[in-house]
């Protein structure tokens, strides 16, 4: 049987801290109410693209596992903030890192991006149709972030990670996944403004609002993770005493709590980033995965616990089995260049562009054809 292990692995965080303080200069919120409902302290914002972002995440991840882009066969973008509609970002990556013979496809199920993405590079390497894959999360959230909506403004934050995956023939990597998808309340987190249904209409591309229902998202993240995170518990025979550690999506620190405790795993089994990085979308497990990683929280055949939901609203959960190795075969030096805006000089320079055409937008927004789900 073939297995597909994780043998490298590297993140990719832009240097800009954006903190609460610089975020009450502009919206009417504060630290004390930020840091009491969801336990983000500050976010990053970038000044690199997305997928220059990946480049050096997988560069990183590359070097980690001992290989050179050559030796990759398939590169799966997991993400929903794509550079381009066309052409897809994974051919970027590819470009950049000379993956010659690799296959290349974006993966867009929002925050679950990276999971889905792994999902399907280890479904294609036990299938025997590739043997090594690089499998990147990120998100660039700022350009089109809603930054006078003080909902959604503060919860989010720029990052990237990859790993790469090889088939193995012992038993580790992804053993199980739930997936899925609650379709019904999809309308409860979209992004007016970006896609198809707004071409041709009085929109500005990036001008952009955000439809965001919190409470909502919240009660069905929690019984999606618990359900997907105990379905595919049980579907691999093990129990939360198996598990050794939990890395989760990062939206807030209030969901995780909740699913852990649910779930009856001791919160000191969680990895946490959510303070410093806010919700990174698909950047989150991955970042994360690696931290635990850098910080020793990963041990040789490891248990690793993985619930995510994202817009859609997709959940999901993933068990994977740690290999041997826990420390990087080598070190890249692709790192970011220097950054000439602070990350709040960034922010502003979006909104001031954003102002001049934000009217007419909203205007034109109104006419796309979109499909409607709770609607009264
Ligand atoms: C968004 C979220 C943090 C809000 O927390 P909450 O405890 O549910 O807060 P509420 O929605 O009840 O809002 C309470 C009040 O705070 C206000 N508020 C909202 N954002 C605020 C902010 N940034 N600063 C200050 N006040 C804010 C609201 O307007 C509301 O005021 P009102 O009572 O006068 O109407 C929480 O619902 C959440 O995390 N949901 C999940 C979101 C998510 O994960 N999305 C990503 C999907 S991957």
């Amino acid at each position: 049987m073939t297995y597909a292990a994780i043998t490298g692995w590297g993140a990719a965080m832009p240097p800009s801290v954006l903190t609460n303080a610089d975020l009450s200069t502009f919206l009417d919120t504060n630290d004390e109410w930020i840091i009491s409902r969801t336990g983000m302290k500050e976010r990053r914002v970038s000044h690199i693209s997305g997928i220059e972002m990946a480049i050096i995440a997988s560069k990183r991840a590359l070097a980690c596992a001992g290989l050179e882009g050559k030796d990759i066969d398939l590169i799966v973008y997991g993400s929903c903030s794509s550079d381009e509609q066309v052409p897809n970002s994974s051919s970027g990556v590819q470009a950049a890192i000379g993956a010659k013979h690799a296959a290349s496809m974006d993966v867009n199920t929002a925050c679950t991006s990276f999971l889905y993405s792994l999902s399907t590079a280890t479904a294609m390497i036990r299938t025997g149709v590739v043997k090594k894959a690089l499998v990147i999360g990120v998100e660039i959230i700022s350009p089109f972030m809603d930054w006078e909506n003080r909902n959604v403004a503060v919860l989010f934050g720029d990052g990237c990670a990859a790993v790469v995956v090889e088939a193995s023939d012992k038993q580790e990597g992804v053993l199980g996944e739930q997936l899925g998808c609650l379709a019904d309340v999809r309308h409860t987190l979209r992004v007016r403004g970006m896609g198809t249904a707004y071409c041709n209409l009085d929109v500005t591309a990036g001008i952009t609002s955000w439809d965001f229902d919190g409470q909502e998202i919240f009660r069905h993240a929690v019984q999606g993770m618990v359900a997907a995170s105990a379905a595919v518990m049980k579907k691999c025979g093990v129990t939360a005493e198996d598990i050794d550690l939990v890395v989760p999506h990062q939206a807030n620190l209030r969901i995780i709590d909740a699913v852990v405790s649910r779930a009856g795993i001791p919160a000191e089994k969680v990895m946490l980033t959510v303070q410093r990085y806010g919700n990174m979308s698909a950047a989150t497990v991955p970042v994360a995965l690696t931290e635990a990683l850098d910080e020793g929280r990963v041990k040789p055949g490891s248990l690793i616990l993985m619930p995510a939901f994202g817009a859609g609203l997709t959940v999901c959960a993933h068990l994977v089995r740690w290999g041997d190795r826990v420390t990087p075969l080598g070190v890249s030096d692709a790192d970011f260049p220097p950054a000439k805006k602070t990350a709040l000089e960034q922010v502003n320079a979006i909104r001031g562009k954003k102002a001049e055409t934000a009217v007419r937008s909203a205007e034109g927004m109104k006419h796309a054809r979109l499909v409607e789900t709770g609607v009264k």
